[in-house]
């Protein structure tokens, strides 16, 4: 029997089995006085306030430890429960500012009306940044302790406020000693960073051992401290938020639900949600503290239009009328003289999947070109063309919630801690709470390396070998099980001279360690299958094991010189994986909010909605003649993608751009060429947040909104549409950018003339979905009434489909052959480090506004980190200010030495840096880090610092 029924204060009361008395109380309504317990936490059993009478039981026990069973009768309001709570709270209180806390005029009290009890500024819950938001509060006024409950009597405490974190602060004399925030930051995120120090009056909480504070500013403490004693900055003296808007998260392709609290009309801050389907009630630092950008000074609050030269060019404000007048007459002269292809657009994946769209229709069914694309494709071309030709579909093959279930994870060449926190946190928990096996494949440490299994530190450039090793490795454990998977014979012929010994040799990984990760692999698939067991070579055991293996990599991999290869190689392992009797997903990680979505769009010069390729006749027909009607053509032939317009800006065949959302000047490597090309264009259009590198360069500016600011969807990485909800109006006289493109479409097409019919403007997003999901079929049964908190996995093919979680296409799969080796710089005597670079957690590529004073104060970014035995020989110290040179450029920055980093190579971070893509050059080509040799020289100058 699952469930346990018990009576608590004469209520039949039925839950599952397991449960504390205290939730079940909480389950049937029933209120019980709690200070140290918090949901999915074990029970600390510190404060002692949630005691209850248990029938049968000799003395009070406490509910939160205790669980239910069955018949128990639980009493939550005896004389003896109420006298024991009382008592305990007086004790707690009577080191806290109290006087507040007490008295019947709190409510009524203005902080800065006089206190007529003689209490102290800083003893007055009206001067508290929790005030009203405070648990202490709740109980004080469930226990109804009044003015007469004069406390025991202690001495206040004085301890000065702690400030110095860039996010939180933390006031000793609030603190109740609850170890909440402890055990959130030890038990929920696996941090540790916390502890309990000293004891009696002096007890506080402090940096675990002493040491300085090793956090990852997740504020998960703040979110479950009961009082005032750890607060987020943002929110001190705000009082509590007028609403609370839930919304997703617009920093990474996770897709984290949040609540966006707003009070007189400002963000004062994010909470993570209760518990919403991707991230229960998780966030990381970038979704929590990662919205100062959006009330920024740097916002972009009115369109700007450069005047001629012979006015210097300055941007002057100009009404919304009058800019796209001048938008929509440029590229309609641009289109009657250059043709069509002659204008390109450039989305992006903080675009909603509404505006994607729209962009791509402006672009192929009013302008005719198919020259539509995002800078960020480059870095997810790999996985949408790799996987979908090896695994049928372009996209992560299951959900992120199997992360959490899984038996087995593999991770390859991602720092999912940095790039995709709350995944990484759900590995973390696997490993944890279930005792999941991680192998982590990565030139570096990374933070994952501290719940591997097994770490394997390949040399930069060489997955692809190492991928093949993992193959070679599984088909001798069980090739006998593998044999009659299709395409097994290509597969064994190319994987020749991948034995343990040789791909040691290529990735700098022992031949042992590779060996452990086959057998680890083997092991998650199951054990032997039948046919093998009837022959009688080993005894009948049961085939696929109920617990996942989940291969994880991530989009930045994906942009390696051979990108089908890398996506070919961890198909290869998945389907050998399944083949063996294994569940397995592809966690093909998309790095930003959108960037499955706007693939899914069509905002790519060979794809249309639904990605389906551009040279699909009766595809292309179908949509046609739902834009233009049944005489209506759209453009067959593949457009530029964002490389090849920079190429044809350049030659000057390229005449107009418009950019939205995006910043290719600072996202792309080559800063400069970037620049130089856009500096080329005649017309450059850039409808932005804020005034980006990429938006100084353009000669008209139309400021565009926030994810907070808009209404709309995303699509994360594991295919799931979520809403986006206004939290905040658009700051300034900006506006949403499916605005704005409707407003652009309009004008154009009133230029245009008869032949452009193709509708535009919308009344608003609802109205856009309803259009995709006509002619999307695997996202028809998707509207926005069915979106709700959690929103659906595409395919979700009918209005009565919830969405498919799993879409590894079994029939479809096949083993191919790889030939790629490795993509391992060679080395060179006058450059001997291999480079690394990484984009770090606090860092955000395409978002440059949120690098700003918060998240800068917890990171430098001008370091290159140094192997010691390395460091030694060169006689550098940690702190010296060191030259990176490579053959292209050069970057100076502050050497720090670190275990992370293998002897042989320099980390340098990437992301806030631009400079750092100076690096990635050769023969004048941009290339990718583990191309990329340097030496490491000292330096005089000192870095640059942000
Ligand atoms: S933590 Fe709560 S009880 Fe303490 S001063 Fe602040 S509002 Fe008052
Ligand atoms: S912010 Fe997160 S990591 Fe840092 S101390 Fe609090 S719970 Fe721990
Ligand atoms: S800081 Fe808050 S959560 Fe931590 S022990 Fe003190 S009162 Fe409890
Ligand atoms: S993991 Fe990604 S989606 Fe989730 S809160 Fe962090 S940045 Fe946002
Ligand atoms: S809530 Fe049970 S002891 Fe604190």
């Amino acid at each position: 029997m699952d469930t346990v029924k018990l009576t608590i204060d004469e209520r039949t009361v039925e839950v599952k089995k397991g449960t504390s008395v205290l939730e079940a109380a909480e389950q049937a309504g029933i209120y019980i006085p709690h200070l140290c317990f918090v949901h999915g936490l074990k029970p600390y059993v510190g404060c002692r306030l949630c005691a209850v009478e248990i029938e049968g039981a000799r003395g009070l026990e406490l509910s939160c430890a205790e669980p239910v069973r069955d018949g128990m009768i639980v009493r939550t309001n005896t004389p003896k429960v109420l006298e024991t709570r009382r008592n305990l709270l007086e004790v707690i209180i009577s080191e806290h500012p109290w006087k507040c806390l007490t008295c019947w005029r709190r409510e009524r009290c203005n902080p800065l009306w006089h206190c007529q009890r003689d209490a102290k500024v800083t003893d007055r819950c009206v001067m508290c940044p929790r005030n009203r938001d405070c648990e202490l509060q709740r109980v004080v006024d469930f226990v109804n302790m009044r003015q007469d409950d004069q406390p025991f009597y202690a001495v206040p405490k004085t301890q000065p406020i702690r400030w110095k974190n860039p996010f939180l602060q933390y006031d000793p004399n609030k603190c109740i000693l609850c170890t909440r925030c402890v055990r959130v930051c030890a038990e929920r995120r696996h941090v540790g960073a916390l502890e309990l120090s000293h004891r009696g009056y002096r007890a506080t909480i402090s940096t675990a051992f002493g040491e300085e504070l090793d956090c990852e500013f997740c504020g998960a403490c703040a979110e479950v401290c009961p009082t005032g004693a750890i607060m987020e900055k943002s929110r001190r003296y705000t009082g509590v938020p007028d609403v609370s808007v839930p919304t997703v998260c617009g920093h990474c392709g996770v897709g984290c639900g949040l609540q966006i609290d707003v009070k007189n009309g400002k963000i004062i801050g994010v909470t993570a949600p209760e518990s919403h389907a991707v991230n229960g009630n998780d966030l990381c630092v970038r979704g929590k503290f990662g919205f100062g950008y959006i009330q920024s000074e740097s916002r972009l609050k009115t369109p700007l239009v450069k005047g001629q030269p012979a006015v210097n060019g300055t941007a002057v404000p100009v009404s919304w009328e009058e800019a796209i007048g001048q938008v929509a007459d440029r590229l309609y002269d641009i289109r009657e003289h250059h043709g069509p292809d002659a204008i390109a657009f450039v989305g992006s994946s903080r675009l909603t999947n509404e505006e994607g769209y729209l962009l791509q229709k402006l672009a192929r069914g009013l302008v005719g070109t198919n020259n539509v694309d995002q800078a960020a494709s480059m870095f997810h071309r790999g996985t949408l063309d790799g996987l979908g030709a090896r695994l049928g579909v372009g996209a992560m093959t299951n959900s992120l919630a199997d992360l959490e279930k899984a038996g087995c994870i593999v991770v390859v060449g991602n720092n999912t801690a940095n790039t995709h926190p709350i995944a990484a946190l759900k590995i973390k928990n696997a490993v944890k709470n279930h005792g999941a096996k991680l192998i982590v494949a990565h030139p570096l440490r990374t933070d994952l390396d501290r719940f591997a299994t097994l770490s394997l530190h390949y040399k930069p450039g060489s997955e692809v070998a190492l991928l093949k090793g993992l193959a070679a490795g599984l088909l001798s454990a069980r090739g006998a099980d593998l044999e009659q998977t299709a395409g097994y014979a290509d597969l064994r012929a190319s994987l020749q001279g991948s034995d343990a010994a040789a791909v040691a040799t290529q990735t700098g990984v022992a031949s042992e360690a590779l060996q452990q990760a086959s057998k680890i692999l083997s092991e998650a698939a199951g054990e032997t299958s039948p046919a093998k067991a009837q022959a009688g070579e080993e005894k009948p055991l049961p085939l696929r094991p109920s617990k996942p293996i989940v291969l994880v990599y991530g989009s930045g991999l994906s942009y390696a010189e051979t990108p089908a290869d890398v996506a070919a190689a961890v198909a290869n392992l998945a389907v050998l994986l399944d083949a063996a009797g294994a569940q397995v997903g592809v966690a093909a990680l998309a790095a930003d909010a959108n960037l499955q979505g706007s693939c899914d769009m069509g905002m790519l010069p060979d794809y249309l909605p639904g990605r389906v390729a551009i040279q699909d006749d009766a595809a292309r027909a179908r949509i046609a003649h739902a834009w233009l009607g049944a005489q209506g053509q759209l453009p067959s032939k593949r457009g530029l993608g964002f490389r090849e317009m920079l190429e044809a800006a350049r030659n000057g065949k390229l005449k107009a751009m418009v950019v939205v959302g995006d910043d290719p000047v600072t996202s792309i490597p080559d800063t400069a060429y970037v620049s130089e090309c856009l500096t080329d264009l005649p017309l450059l259009v850039v409808i932005d947040v804020t005034a980006t590198p990429t938006a100084q360069l353009a000669d008209v500016v139309l400021p565009g909104v926030s994810f907070a600011e808009k209404a709309g969807t995303f699509t994360s990485t594991e295919r799931r549409v979520q809403k986006l909800r206004p939290a905040i109006d658009p700051i300034g006289d900006a506006r949403p950018e499916w605005w704005v493109l409707g407003q652009l479409g309009k004008r154009l097409a009133a230029r245009l003339g008869g032949a452009a019919k193709v509708q535009l403007e919308y009344e608003g997003p609802k109205a856009i979905m309803d259009e995709i999901g006509a002619l999307v079929p695997t996202y028809a049964g998707i509207s926005y009434d069915r979106l709700e908190e959690g929103g659906l996995q595409w395919p979700c093919p009918s209005a009565t489909s919830q969405g498919t979680a799993d879409v590894l296409d079994q029939a479809n799969t096949r083993l191919v052959a790889v030939q790629h080796e490795s993509s391992t710089a060679p080395a060179a005597s006058d450059y001997p480090f291999l480079l690394v670079t990484e984009k770090t957690l606090f860092s955000d590529l395409r978002e440059p506004p949120i690098n700003g004073r918060n998240l800068l104060q917890v990171e430098r970014t001008d370091f290159a980190e140094l192997n010691p035995v390395d460091a030694v020989v060169l006689g550098i110290q940690s702190g010296d200010r060191v030259r990176v040179v490579s053959p292209a450029g050069s970057v100076v920055a502050r050497a720090v030495w670190s275990d992370r980093v293998e002897q042989g190579q320099v980390l340098v971070p990437s992301g806030v840096r631009s400079e750092v893509n100076g690096l990635l050059k050769r023969n004048g080509a941009f290339v990718r880090a583990s191309r990329v040799t340097v030496r490491i020289e000292k330096a005089i100058e000192l870095p640059v610092e942000r």
